[in-house]
C-alpha cells in the first residue's frame, strides 16, 4: 500500500493528478510502480511494461537498480562491436553502445578500408588532469604568495593518506598552484591542482584531494600571525575537478599514398576524392555550423565506445568541446594535409578515460566491453576510442563528399522505419529488396507498406 501522507503535498505538477509527490525515493520499487500508474492512467500495465526490460538473475538487476536512484528498470540501447580495427599495428574489435543506426555500420566499413593501408597510428600526448578550489580571499595578495610554499607543502601533507595508493602506482599531485584572480572578481583566488589519476577517470580521487585541500587552506589562512582579522577569512566556493583536460591528449592519424584512395568511389581518382575531402575538413574550421556537425559526427564513435566501457560520456563531450574552442572560435577537431602525393588525417582531442574504477567494472557489459579490449590500461582506451572516433569521421566525410549521407545513413534506418511501422518479416524482406537502389524516405516506406498490405 502507498502511504496516504506520501501524497498530501501542496503544489501542483505532475501527470494527471498535477501534483508534487514528497518522498518518492523512500517509497518501494512496487509502491513507486503504483503511484506512476495512478498518475499516468497506465495502472497495472505501467508495472508489466517495465518489468518486461528487468533481468531474471534478480543478483545482476539489483546491481544496476543501485547504480542510480529510483530506478524501475534498464533502458536498452544497442551494445555492438565494430571490427577490424588496426591501431598501432595490432587488431581490436572494438565494443560500441549507440542508439544511431549508421555509426557501427561507418566505423565498421572505415576500419576495413584502413586496415590495409597501415591502420590508425595514435600515440598519448599527455595524460594531466585538473582541479581547483575556487575561495574568496580579501587581503594584500603579496601575502597569501609569499605564505604559499608554505601552504603548498601543507596541502601536499594533509593529502598524503589520500594520495598513498595513487602515489605507490606511480601518479598522484603533480604540481599546485595559487591563481589571483581578483581582476576577474572580488576576491576570487583559485588552488589550481594537477594529478595524474593513471588508469581511473579519477574524479572521487580528485574531488576528495581537493576538499580536503579546501579546509586544510582554511586552517592555514586563520593560523597565520601578523594577518589582519581580515585576512583570516576566507570562503571556500566550491571545490571540484574540472572535466576540461587539455593535457591529457591524445592524438590518432590515418595517411596513405593518395593513389591509395582511387579505390574509395567509382569514378572519383584519389586525388580529386583527397581534394575534395581537403575541402570538406577546411570548411569544418572556418565555418563553425559545419564543425559542430563535423565534431559530432567524431562523437559518434566517441561517445559509443566511452559508453560500452563504462566512462562518462557528458564528461568526454564537455571536454572536446572546450577544447574545440579554445581558440576563442568553435573549430572542427581534425586536421587533413595533402602533399608530397601523401594524404594524412589527424584527430587531436582531450580524453579523460578510466579503466578501473566508476562503472567500469560495476557495470557488466562495460566490464566485458573492457575484457573485449584485452583489458587496458587509461591511456590505450584513449588511443581506441580517439580510434573510433576518426573513424566514424572519416566514414561521414568520404560519404557527404562522394555518395551524399543519406544513400547510407537512410539505408540503416530502413529496418528502425519498418520496426515503427510495425512490418511483418515477409514486409521487411520486400522493402529491403525495393529500396535496395532507391532513397529512402518515411513517406517512400509508409506508402510502400500501405500498397502492399492493400493488395493483401
Ligand atoms: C550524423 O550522426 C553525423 C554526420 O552528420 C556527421 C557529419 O556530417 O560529418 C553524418
Amino acid at each position: 500500500m502507498i502511504s496516504d501522507d506520501l501524497f498530501k503535498c501542496s503544489k501542483s505538477y505532475i501527470l494527471m493528478e498535477n501534483k508534487i509527490i514528497k518522498g518518492f525515493s523512500k517509497l518501494s520499487r512496487i509502491e513507486k510502480l503504483k503511484y506512476l500508474g495512478e498518475i499516468s492512467g497506465k495502472g497495472e500495465q505501467i508495472e508489466a511494461d517495465l518489468d518486461y526490460f528487468r533481468l531474471n538473475d534478480l543478483e545482476q538487476q539489483s546491481l544496476l537498480d543501485e547504480i542510480s536512484e529510483n530506478t524501475l528498470s534498464n533502458f536498452f540501447l544497442p551494445f555492438g562491436i565494430a571490427p577490424n580495427f588496426v591501431i598501432n599495428n595490432k587488431v581490436y574489435h572494438l565494443p560500441m553502445v549507440t542508439e544511431e543506426s549508421s555509426v557501427i555500420a561507418a566505423a565498421s566499413r572505415s576500419a576495413k578500408f584502413w586496415a590495409d593501408k597501415g591502420g590508425f597510428h595514435a600515440e598519448i600526448v599527455s595524460v594531466e588532469k585538473t582541479g581547483q578550489v575556487h575561495f574568496l580571499w580579501n587581503g594584500k595578495s603579496d601575502r597569501l604568495k609569499l605564505a604559499f610554499p608554505e601552504l603548498k607543502k601543507e596541502l601536499m601533507c594533509a593529502t598524503h593518506g589520500l594520495t598513498t595508493n595513487m602515489r605507490r602506482r606511480g601518479g598522484g599531485i603533480l604540481d599546485l598552484s595559487l591563481i589571483d584572480m581578483s581582476h576577474e572578481m572580488e576576491n576570487y583566488h583559485q588552488l589550481h591542482v594537477s594529478f595524474n589519476t593513471l588508469d581511473a577517470m579519477g574524479a572521487n580521487f580528485i574531488n576528495s584531494c581537493l576538499e580536503m585541500m579546501a579546509s586544510t587552506l582554511e586552517t592555514f589562512i586563520r593560523s597565520q600571525v601578523d594577518w589582519t582579522d581580515e585576512e583570516h577569512e576566507c570562503e571556500i566556493v566550491m571545490s571540484i575537478l574540472s572535466n576540461y583536460t587539455p593535457d591529457c591528449l591524445v592524438k590518432c592519424w590515418i595517411e596513405c599514398d593518395i593513389k591509395d584512395l582511387d579505390d574509395v568511389f567509382d569514378g572519383m581518382t584519389g586525388e580529386v576524392f583527397a581534394n575534395k575531402f581537403l575541402k570538406a575538413t577546411q570548411i569544418a574550421e572556418l565555418d563553425v555550423y559545419r564543425a559542430c556537425t563535423h565534431n559530432k559526427g567524431i562523437m559518434n564513435g566517441v561517445d559509443a565506445v566511452a559508453l560500452a566501457t563504462g566512462n562518462d560520456f557528458r564528461a568526454v563531450e564537455a571536454n572536446a568541446h572546450v577544447w574545440a574552442s579554445q581558440t576563442g572560435k568553435y573549430k572542427s577537431l581534425t586536421k587533413a594535409e595533402v602533399s608530397d602525393g601523401r594524404f594524412r588525417y589527424e584527430l587531436k582531442l582531450p580524453l579523460a578515460l578510466g579503466t578501473v574504477g566508476g562503472l567500469t567494472k560495476l557495470h557488466p557489459l562495460a566490464k566485458l566491453g573492457l575484457e573485449l579490449l584485452g583489458d587496458p590500461s587509461a591511456k590505450d582506451l584513449m588511443m581506441m576510442t580517439a580510434a573510433s572516433g576518426l573513424a566514424n569521421n572519416f566514414g561521414a566525410i568520404r560519404s557527404l563528399v562522394t555518395t551524399g549521407i543519406q544513400h547510407g545513413h537512410m539505408k540503416m534506418h530502413l529496418s528502425n522505419l519498418l520496426n515503427a511501422f510495425n512490418a511483418n518479416k515477409a514486409e521487411k524482406l520486400m522493402a529491403k529488396s525495393r529500396f535496395a537502389k532507391s532513397t529512402v524516405s518515411y513517406s517512400e516506406v509508409e506508402n510502400f507498406l500501405n500498397t502492399i498490405r492493400n493488395t493483401k
